[in-house]
C-alpha cells in the first residue's frame, strides 16, 4: 500500500458532543460508508491536566488556553459529574484521512462553520464568552464538538500522545515500534530508571513502545535534546490512571 493510503488521523469527540448526545451523529458522519476510512483505535479517556496541556501545547500562553483546558477536561460540561468527564479518542486510517475528516469537521469557529459550511459537524458548535469576576468579557471559548488532526506531523504526534502501540492492532500501526529493555519510572516530572517511592512505572522490559518515545527517553537519560518532551511520553501512560 502507498503511504497516503495508510494515512492516519486522530479524532476526539469532545465533552460538548457527549453532553449533547451527538456521539452517534459524529460517528455516522465519519463512518466507513461515508468516508472510506476505517478505525484503527478507540478509547474512552478521562482527560487530566498533563494530557490536556500536551495535546494543546501549541496554544500555551494564549488567552484562550486556560478555558480550552477546562473544556477538554470536561469540567465545563460536567461540573457536578466528574464521572462523566470524558472524550472519545479515535484513530481513523485510509486514503486522505486527515483532509477528509477536517472537511467533515469544518472550520474551527462554529459561527464561521455555520456561515461557510452549513452541514459540517462544527456548524452545531457554540461560542461561549469568558467573563472576569466583574462580568467583563475577557475571552471566548469555542465549543466545536470534535478535534481532528491538521496535518501528518500533528497526526503522528497526537496519535502517539493518546495511544500506546498495543491500543492499535499491530497490522494497523503506522509508526515504528520497539521492545523496551529497561524500566522507566516517572515522578514529579522526572524520569528514573529505578523505582522511587510513589513513582509510576511507565515502561518495563518487554513492553512494546513507539520507537520515537524510546529514543526520547534515551536522549533524556544522556542529557541530549529529546525528539518529544518527557511529559508527552508520560501523559499517555498516565491516561485513566488517575494519578499524575
Ligand atoms: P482542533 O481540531 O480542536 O485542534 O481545532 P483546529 O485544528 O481547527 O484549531 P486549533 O488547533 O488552532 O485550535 C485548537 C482549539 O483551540 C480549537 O478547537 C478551539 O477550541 C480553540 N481555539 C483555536 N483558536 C482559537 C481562537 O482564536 N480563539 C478561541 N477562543 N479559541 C481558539
Ligand atoms: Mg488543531
Amino acid at each position: 500500500m502507498k503511504p497516503e493510503e495508510l494515512e492516519q488521523t486522530l479524532v476526539l469527540i469532545k465533552p460538548d458532543a457527549l453532553k449533547n448526545s451527538l456521539t452517534g451523529y459524529v460517528l455516522s458522519q465519519l463512518s466507513e460508508f461515508h468516508t472510506g476510512l476505517s478505525f484503527a483505535g478507540a478509547k474512552i479517556v478521562h482527560v487530566n491536566q498533563l494530557l490536556a496541556e500536551e495535546h494543546y501545547a501549541e496554544h500555551r500562553g494564549k488567552p484562550f488556553f486556560p478555558p480550552l483546558l477546562e473544556y477538554i477536561q470536561g469540567n465545563v460540561h460536567y461540573p457536578d459529574a466528574p464521572d462523566k468527564r470524558r472524550v472519545i479518542a479515535l484513530v481513523y486510517r485510509g486514503p486522505g484521512a486527515i483532509q477528509k475528516i477536517r472537511d467533515i469537521a469544518g472550520p474551527t469557529n462554529p459561527h464561521v462553520a455555520r456561515e461557510k459550511r452549513p452541514g459540517c459537524i462544527r456548524a452545531l458548535g457554540t461560542i461561549v464568552p469568558i467573563k472576569d469576576a466583574e462580568g467583563n468579557v475577557i475571552s471566548e471559548r469555542m465549543d466545536n464538538l470534535i478535534h481532528a488532526s491538521a496535518n501528518p506531523t500533528d497526526a503522528e504526534r497526537e496519535i502517539k500522545l493518546w495511544f500506546r502501540p498495543v491500543d492499535i492492532p499491530s497490522l494497523m500501526r503506522a509508526y515504528p515500534t520497539e521492545v523496551c529493555e529497561e524500566h522507566f519510572y516517572f515522578k514529579g516530572n522526572q524520569l528514573y530508571t529505578t523505582h522511587e517511592p510513589e513513582s509510576v512505572c511507565l515502561l518495563a522490559p518487554g513492553d512494546i513502545v513507539w520507537k520515537s518515545d524510546l529514543e526520547a527517553l534515551h536522549a533524556l537519560q544522556n542529557g541530549m535534546p529529546p525528539c518529544c518532551s518527557l511529559q508527552a511520553v508520560a501523559a499517555k501512560y498516565l491516561i485513566n490512571e488517575d494519578r499524575e
